[in-house]
């Protein structure tokens, strides 16, 4: 049997999302459907819900399990940076309600093959989408020092970047590195033993975000989400890092001062004690909620937020 996804935040982020009235949902992050299925089953049947993934593996696990659904729910395949065009075609009524569950589930990580954990031997693939032509093997192997450097700095903010960026150059001069034990062992041969396990979940985090370009099209798939959701419509989004929550929190804030948007909590929603001791990984886990008041006119609102700056720039560097 194939161990799907535990759902984070979930109570708290359906009832978010159905605190507004309406006919149609869309789920922008699907993965193996932990949240569709909870929002199918609070839904009544005249309630149509769209599912997005950019990864047909989680596709083909979510088609499954909600084949009791029948024509309620519409899998699509692709990008929420996507959004627009991909439901386009499917004439949904007015969108009460969006969700971004982000990053990748655990069904993608448990995955030695996907080569998403340094923990687990695999290809340095890191693809959400498997026909995408970069992975984290070319990123590795044909990246410049520069933009090695560059990338395990702003989305990885590890200390030992300067350092990784050039000993991997080094090395892959006389071998190329092919998989994910070995590009960790000699990440941990580079760095202090203490600082090994933060490190390598930087290093693997900051490549899974370049290979996806995740926080642009995070960026891009909020302002889409958001026009496209009707007045008094909500969007629920769930981070696991500060970089993400940092995009997610700067939009919604741009839309509060704008009075575009209200958030139903003053602060974004943790999981609580218990659910972070039985599921590792909501721990890092954030909610934030924001309902629709008006239409998004305003073009200079938006370019505030595509200039904002997601990233440190600070070089943190100096204990190397
Ligand atoms: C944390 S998982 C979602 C888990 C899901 N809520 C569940 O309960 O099973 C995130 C999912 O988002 C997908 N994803 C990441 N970036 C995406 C993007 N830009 N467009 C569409 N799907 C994306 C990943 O492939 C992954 O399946």
């Amino acid at each position: 049997m194939i161990a799907v996804h535990i759902p984070v935040l979930l109570k708290e982020a359906i009832e978010g999302l159905l605190e507004g009235e309406g006919k149609a949902f869309i789920d922008c992050t699907v993965g193996t459907a932990g949240h569709l299925l909870e929002l199918l089953s609070q839904t009544k049947d005249d309630v149509m819900v769209i599912g997005i993934d950019k990864d047909n593996k989680s596709l083909e696990v979510a088609r499954e399990r909600l084949k009791d659904f029948g024509d309620r729910v519409t899998l699509l395949f692709g990008g929420f940076e996507d959004i627009d065009t991909l439901i386009e075609p499917l004439k949904p009524p007015p969108i009460a309600g969006i969700l971004f569950d982000l990053g990748m589930s655990s069904f993608q990580l448990n995955n030695p093959q996907r080569g998403f954990s340094y923990r687990e031997n695999g290809p340095l693939d890191m693809r959400f989408n498997s026909a995408q032509s970069l992975s984290a093997k070319e990123l590795i192997n044909e990246s410049s020092q520069e933009n090695l450097l560059q990338l395990l700095r702003k989305f990885g903010e590890d200390k030992w970047s300067r350092r990784l960026s050039r000993v991997i150059v080094e090395r892959r001069g006389t071998e190329a590195f092919e998989t994910t034990v070995e590009l960790s062992n000699f990440v941990r041969r580079n760095i202090p033993r203490r600082a090994a396990h933060k490190t390598l979940a930087r290093v693997f985090q900051a490549l899974r975000i370049t290979v996806n370009n995740e926080l642009e099209n995070l960026k891009t798939g909020l302002v889409k989400a958001f026009n496209l959701l009707k007045i008094d419509g909500r969007i629920a989004v769930i981070s696991y890092h500060s970089l993400e929550d940092r995009i997610v929190k700067n939009f919604f804030r741009i839309l509060k001062e704008a009075e575009l948007a209200v958030t139903g909590h003053q602060r974004c929603i943790r999981p609580s004690k218990d659910e972070r001791m039985s599921n590792r990984r909501s721990r890092s886990a954030r909610l934030r909620v924001i309902n629709k008041r008006a239409e998004l006119t305003n073009q200079m609102i938006l370019n505030e937020y595509t200039e904002l700056e997601t990233v440190h720039e600070s070089d943190t560097e100096g204990n190397e």
